[in-house]
């Protein structure tokens, strides 16, 4: 790691444990907060937020102090704060990072995010698989109450608010906000879509602000050293502060960055990941989670940073960096990623339930040798029936699928024209193949999978 590189998220980073009240309060943990209640109104430090322009770190970028303001002023009663640990998407693994590296830097941030909007509850959503991190905040929250942090009459003033752990059953889609505001209530977790912002009508119908935990992370930083240190931080002119950047794949050295906004990819994975192992050449780059699309080799030297990326067709998404190298097929790597969203979509709209698997179907003939030019054009023809769905999941699941037809057609040609997967994989499992139902005609689901006795 270089030197000169600003850590501020990973500040007090130490191998195999997470900082303690203590070490994290030795290096000014928790003056943020001193500093806010009882001292600056909850306007203050909203504008505070707005001026640093701190953008959601969960994959949308929105900016949070806007989200904030969305809060109806006149609402009385009850207001929550979501605190969004879902962290389903592939290759990103940086929320859980953060928890294990600096818990009371995220709880810091919670109950600043709290003091802002006027919550009094907070609800921590964390996926199932992350029940060691769980406890932790657990165990934290408990510590931070015990030193008048947390819970009633924080630091002696009127300002009350608490949080509790809540275990996801385990979705992806239970990360989308809408959803997970359903999960939280007990109903079904498909998103919903139009009628008033969850920051109006959420959990219970009251206002609620559903943030990723690193967004709210940044907030002890900004509030103490001001929106123009953390505007600083960052090295492109759209972006402002640090990103925690999960690197994973082909890379001499997978892991969690704390890099600026606005870093290359180049830099991220030639300097910081170590570049690729011995042997291995670079193919791609899937930048910002599995939402977002394969991007080609000319395009290293782009900012990772919202806007710049955007631009150029490409999505920051998450900024989860997964690597590919020139072994790697990306026929079989686009397919394990259909397999995975085809699992998890919740099913409540057709373009997305009936669509993803209908893509995984031809992805897995084309893997297989089976396919043909036809089925390369149903692929492209499926791109835009995915765009039509209710809501961002299968837009997102669309867009590997997107950069593999754009940028790598000649590798999805070669299974066509060989007959086989030129990089030697095996065929994957193909429903209807060896059963005997399989319609002449090619269609959309030629075996149902509780039929297909393969
Ligand atoms: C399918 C799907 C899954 C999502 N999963 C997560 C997640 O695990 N964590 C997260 O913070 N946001 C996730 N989001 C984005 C949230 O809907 C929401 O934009 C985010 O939590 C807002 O926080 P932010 O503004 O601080 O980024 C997901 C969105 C979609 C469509
Ligand atoms: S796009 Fe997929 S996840 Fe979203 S509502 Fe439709 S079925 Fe559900």
């Amino acid at each position: 790691m270089q030197v000169d590189i600003p850590q501020v998220l990973f500040k007090n980073r130490h191998l195999g444990r997470p900082a303690t009240i203590d070490e994290y309060m030795a290096g000014g943990g928790y003056e943020a907060l001193r500093a806010t209640i009882g001292q600056r109104t909850p306007a203050e430090v909203l504008q505070l937020v707005l001026d640093a322009d701190l953008r959601g770190r969960g994959g949308a970028g929105f900016p949070a102090g806007r989200k904030w303001q969305g809060i109806p002023a006149d609402h009385v009663g009850t207001r929550y704060v979501v605190i969004n640990t879902d962290e389903m998407e592939p290759g990103t693994f940086k929320d859980r990072i953060l928890v294990n590296v600096d818990p009371h830097l995220v709880i810091e941030g919670i109950i600043l995010c709290a003091y802002a909007v006027g919550a009094c509850e907070g609800v921590f959503f964390i996926r199932p698989s992350y029940e060691g991190d769980a406890r932790l905040i657990e165990q934290e929250t408990q510590v931070a109450r015990e030193r008048g942090l947390l819970g009633k009459n924080i630091l002696g003033t009127e300002f009350c608010f608490d949080v509790h752990v809540h275990r996801s059953a385990g979705r992806y889609i239970c990360g989308e906000a809408s959803a997970q505001i359903k999960a939280i209530s007990g109903l079904r977790p498909n998103p919903r879509k139009g009628g008033p912002r969850t920051s109006v009508k959420g959990l219970w119908d009251c206002p609620t602000i559903v943030n990723n935990l690193e967004t709210l992370a940044n907030l002890p930083g900004i509030v103490r050293n001001g929106p123009a240190w953390f505007k600083s931080l960052a090295r492109s002119e759209t972006g402002s502060g640090t990103k925690l950047y999960s690197v994973s794949g082909q890379v001499a050295r997978p892991g969690c960055y704390e890099l600026p906004i606005g870093v290359t990819i180049r830099e991220i994975i030639f300097e910081h990941a170590g570049g690729m192992p011995p042997g291995k050449t670079f193919k791609t780059v899937i930048p910002g989670g599995a939402s977002t699309p394969y991007l080609p080799e000319a395009l290293l030297d782009l900012e990772m940073d919202f806007d710049p990326m955007k631009k150029a067709g490409q999505r920051f998404g998450t900024a989860s960096l997964m690597v590919f190298d020139k072994d790697t097929c990306l026929v079989g790597a686009t397919l394990s990623l259909m397999e995975f969203f085809a699992r998890e979509s919740c099913g409540w709209c057709t373009p997305c339930r009936e669509g993803i698997p209908y893509v995984r179907e031809l992805l897995r003939r084309i893997e297989s040798g089976e396919g043909t030019e036809e089925h390369i054009a149903m692929l492209q023809e499926m791109l835009p029936v995915l765009d039509l769905a209710y809501c961002a999941f299968a837009p997102g699941a669309a867009e590997p699928l997107r950069g593999l037809l754009t940028h790598f057609m000649d590798e999805v040609l070669a299974h066509v024209t060989e007959k086989r997967c030129p990089f030697g994989n095996p065929p994957p499992h193909v429903r209807g193949k060896a059963c005997g139902t399989r319609p002449p005609q090619f269609g959309p689901t030629p075996c149902p999978e509780d039929q297909c006795p393969i």
